[in-house]
């Protein structure tokens, strides 16, 4: 037997045990007669002291160096609150060094002293660190209480496969080259969507997977090459009974893993959310929300104002003290490239009634009376503008609000906002390609009343997909299928296929819905995101044991990596005749 008990489970309770601990050496202290250790497992740290009889080994033990011991649990001294085993100490009888360590070139602890770069290089001691630790811990209960929670409701957990064809979803996707099929590729699964509307088609009724998806997209904090999802698919469904299913999901989640009540999970139409934030990911644990004040901004001789299809206000409670200091660094925030505003306008609304802007020149005091009411602002408050096109200063303007948001403590990361945004458009013009793209995939099914426009106005056609909203992160998305060969034919037809093409890429799921295809629908949960959210930090980065890095590359084992000569010829990839041509 390697160990009797782990290092986070002796109690005040075990004095006097003789025991047998195994673990890794976080740090000794030499106090000359007595050297003390602390002894470190997945489980906890339990404090070693080693007597005169055993100085010798002990002073010889090096952080990270894998040791056994044998000893007696005695009462400590000088008792540690901190942690659960901080109440006693081992008087060691034993020691044995089951495996050297070398100097780790960062420190394993809680605050880590190592750099991002280096901690990735070595990721196998990074994840000995307490935070990745819980982070996983996370993962793993969130994972055993996702698939409790289907099981109970009757879903099956179904594997499809890895090496399949591409499915267009948007992003790129990753091929394999197929030795036994010359200049053949097979494409890793974006998401497993045809394969679990087959499912259906077959009479699972209900599938869910958790399962990896892998994009070829510019990575971010919360995007990864890739990821993992909740799939689940359903059949004999409308829209009301997925959210209600999953909006049950997430609520049992909240309860078994945090503890926590979610009093309130309301939904709101895409055309809402843009209006109101300028978002379709609104995060409403904030108000802030948008106000068109047009009518009493323009005619009044501001140019910027008057030339503009929107002008668009927020107020910030609360910041009519704000400084010039404080509002220039605003204007700076919205005139980096990444926002793109030309500026910013203000008004604060002072406590003696009186107002104070930036466009004194062109507006009164009445006149900014006016935009005080027309946004609800009081005294007090703080107003910011900008103007321009619809669609853009919505954009910027909801990235002004999220940083206000965060600036002003907002966001509280222990506060949960879940939202259902529904009735997205269909389809989403595409400027590089100059035709319409499927907003969610082309398996979404168009809302019936809508029908009518799709020769006309194409862009104006609301689909039956939905999106589940946490904390301003999309966290998933689903939607109604198309069942049936006529529609999804007309669909494939909007999209810019020809029949050929719409027959050769999805041919087998045109057939199968000849032959008893029920009503269907589903959704996908992004689950690194949803561990993220629980975890209360926005990078998913920390909730995958092995992730990649921004340029997509995994550090530690040096991959993306030139593969040789002979596999590629056995592949028939001749790169040199690609470069030539
Ligand atoms: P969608 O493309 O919206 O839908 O993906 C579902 C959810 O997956 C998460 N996600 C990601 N997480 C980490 N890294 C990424 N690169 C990444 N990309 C997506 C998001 C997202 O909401 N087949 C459909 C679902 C359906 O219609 O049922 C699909 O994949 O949280």
């Amino acid at each position: 037997m390697y160990r009797s008990h782990t290092n986070g489970e002796l109690r005040i309770e075990n004095v006097n045990n003789e025991v047998t601990l195994c673990g890794w050496v976080q740090k000794s202290r030499d106090l000359g007669a007595m050297t003390f250790v602390d002894l470190r497992d997945r489980y906890g740290i339990t404090q070693l002291i080693f007597g005169e009889e055993h100085s010798e080994g002990a002073k010889a033990l090096g952080r990270e160096d894998v040791i056994q011991i044998k000893g007696t649990v005695i009462e400590r001294e000088s008792k540690n609150k901190n942690i659960p085993t901080g109440e006693i100490e081992i008087t060691v009888i034993e020691l044995t060094v089951l495996n050297k360590s070398k100097t780790p070139p960062f420190t394993i602890e809680d605050e880590t002293d190592g750099g991002e770069e280096l901690r990735m290089q070595y990721r196998y001691l990074d994840l000995r660190r307490k935070p990745l630790q819980e982070a996983l811990k996370l993962r793993h209960k969130l994972s055993i209480e996702i698939r409790k929670y289907l099981d109970s409701i009757n879903f099956f957990e179904i594997e499809t496969p890895y090496l399949i064809k591409s499915t267009p979803e948007g992003a790129r996707d990753f091929v394999v080259p197929s030795r036994m099929n010359p200049n053949e590729f097979y494409a890793l699964p974006q998401s497993p969507q045809t394969f679990k509307q087959l499912l259906m088609v077959s009479g699972y009724d209900r599938y869910y997977q958790i399962v990896r998806c892998f994009r070829d997209e510019d990575l971010r904090a919360d995007r990864q090459p890739e990821f993992t999802q909740i799939d689940c698919e359903m059949a004999f469904v409308d829209q009301e009974d997925i959210l209600n299913t999953f909006e049950g999901m997430v609520d049992y989640l909240f309860k078994k893993v945090k503890g926590v009540e979610l009093t309130a999970f309301p939904r709101m139409d895409y055309a809402t959310a843009m209006e109101q934030y300028g978002s379709d990911k609104p995060d409403i644990r904030f108000g802030m929300t948008f106000n068109y004040i047009n009518e009493v901004a323009q005619n009044k001789g501001f140019q910027i104002f008057d030339d503009a299809e929107s002008v668009i206000a927020i107020v910030a409670e609360d910041c009519s003290t704000y400084t010039r200091k404080e509002l220039d660094k605003l204007v700076d925030f919205v005139k980096r490239p990444q926002v793109g505003a030309k500026g910013l306008i203000y008004v604060k609304c002072n406590e003696d009634g009186t107002f104070k802007s930036s466009v004194d020149k062109f507006y009164n005091q009445n006149d900014l009376k006016d935009w005080a009411d027309k946004c609800g602002a009081k005294a007090g408050d703080l107003i910011l503008v900008l103007s321009g096109d619809k669609a853009t200063t919505q954009n910027q303007m909801n990235t002004l609000r999220l940083h206000l948001g965060d600036e002003l403590g907002l966001r509280n990361p222990n506060e949960y906002a879940p939202l259902w945004v529904y009735d997205f458009p269909l389809l989403e013009w595409d400027e590089d390609s100059q035709r319409y793209h499927a907003m969610h995939h082309p398996f979404t099914s168009p809302k019936k009343e809508d029908m009518h426009l799709l020769d006309s106005e194409p862009g104006k056609v609301r689909a039956n997909a939905y999106d589940m909203v946490l904390n301003g992160t999309e966290i998933g998305g689903g939607s109604i299928r198309i069942h049936d060969k006529e529609t999804q034919a007309l669909m494939f037809k909007h999209l810019g296929f020809s029949e050929e093409e719409a027959k050769a890429q999805f041919g087998f799921l045109m057939n199968a819905f000849e032959y008893g295809a029920p009503p269907h629908g589903g959704i996908a949960l992004g689950f690194d995101r949803l561990c993220a959210l629980f975890g209360g930090q926005e990078t998913i980065r920390d909730f995958i044991a092995f992730p990649k890095n921004n340029s997509g590359r995994d550090v530690m084992i040096d991959s993306p990596s030139p593969i040789s000569a002979d596999q590629l010829h056995e592949l028939n990839i001749d790169l040199k005749a690609k470069t030539e041509a």
